[in-house]
């Protein structure tokens, strides 16, 4: 029986890792939390050695974007350092290493969907930090997949920054609120189920095409049409007023443009579209029971 070892466990995708697994009996899933392994304190190597597994899939990381600005070794140790010592025990053992990054690695200068080869420049620490954890894993191990995904939307919600941005604007929406909603930052919103999904078609296959692949929901969007679908999936009347990107002030600088292509992914698995994503979630999230 292959042995997977997740690592973030309930992180909104680790939940639908895990959900998704619950279907593949043939799997053992060795779930790992904060309280058993600390990535930025405790000793990963010493850990890792002593488990026996086949797949590594990690689902830790430090991504609360803003804060990542004031504090970048935090952000070096979880989505570099620590990433570099998973990528060195998996290439000592030949074992598989699933990895995630993100849109954030791009500036968002171009303005069609972006390529896995494409140049990288990261505008804030969260993207450095990430793109940091790429380098390493790609000069120290050669059996692995790094799955770029982006603007993640999933039933757990997002562990560490609260609710998700679907959940805020329909609270928002039930209390009558008119919403200022970012019209000219575009991106493509990805269901973590739907990632769950494509990474156990890779594992599952036994898919050996190593290397980065764009994972995210087909099509993209501003936040202010992401909105705009919600309500009108749960015929919601709320006022939209579409704002620009520059009207909200955060510390760190996002990409305005940062929709992922992808083509690469689609040889072993096809993404849906956000948009019918958005309406599975909401069924699951029971949205349209209330
Ligand atoms: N969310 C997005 O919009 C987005 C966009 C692009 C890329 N990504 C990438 O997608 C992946 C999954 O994101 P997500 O939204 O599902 O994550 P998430 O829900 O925020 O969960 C982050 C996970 O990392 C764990 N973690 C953080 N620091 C840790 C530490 N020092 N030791 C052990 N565990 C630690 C957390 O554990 P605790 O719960 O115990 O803190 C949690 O399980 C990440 O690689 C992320 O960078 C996410």
């Amino acid at each position: 029986m292959k042995k997977i070892l997740l690592l973030g466990a309930n992180s909104q995708l680790g939940t639908d890792i895990q959900y998704i697994f619950s279907f593949y009996p043939q799997y053992e899933l060795i779930i790992v939390y904060r309280k058993d392994l600390d990535i930025e304190k405790d000793d990963i190597y010493q850990f890792l050695k002593q488990i026996d597994f086949d797949v590594l899939i990690n689902c830790t990381s430090y991504h609360k974007t803003d804060e990542c600005e004031d504090f970048p070794l935090r952000s070096l140790i979880v989505n570099g350092i620590a990433v570099r010592k998973m990528a060195m025990l998996c290439n000592l053992h030949n074992k598989l290493l699933i990895h995630f990054s993100t849109d954030y690695v791009f500036d968002g200068k171009k303005n069609q969907p972006y390529v896995e080869n494409d140049s990288t420049n990261p505008l804030n620490m969260y993207g450095v930090s990430k793109l940091t954890g790429e380098h390493f894993i790609k000069s120290l191990h050669d059996k692995f997949f790094i799955f770029r995904v982006s603007s993640l939307f999933g039933l757990a919600g997002p562990i560490e920054k609260g609710n998700n941005f679907i959940e805020t604007v329909i609270q928002l929406g039930k209390q009558g609120k008119k919403l200022n909603l970012i019209n000219d930052q575009v991106m493509s919103p990805t269901y973590t189920l739907e990632i769950a999904i494509a990474v156990i078609k890779f594992i599952d296959q036994n898919i050996d095409e190593y290397g980065i692949y764009h994972c995210s929901g087909e099509g993209e969007c501003s936040w202010y049409e992401f909105a705009e679908e919600i309500f009108e999936l749960l015929y919601m009347n709320v006022v939209l007023i579409p704002v620009p990107y520059t009207s909200n002030q955060t510390k760190a600088q996002r990409p305005l443009y940062s929709a992922l292509d992808n083509t690469k992914l689609k040889n072993f698995y096809q993404m849906k579209h956000w948009r019918d994503s958005l309406s599975d979630y909401l069924i699951r999230r029971g949205h349209f029971n209330e």
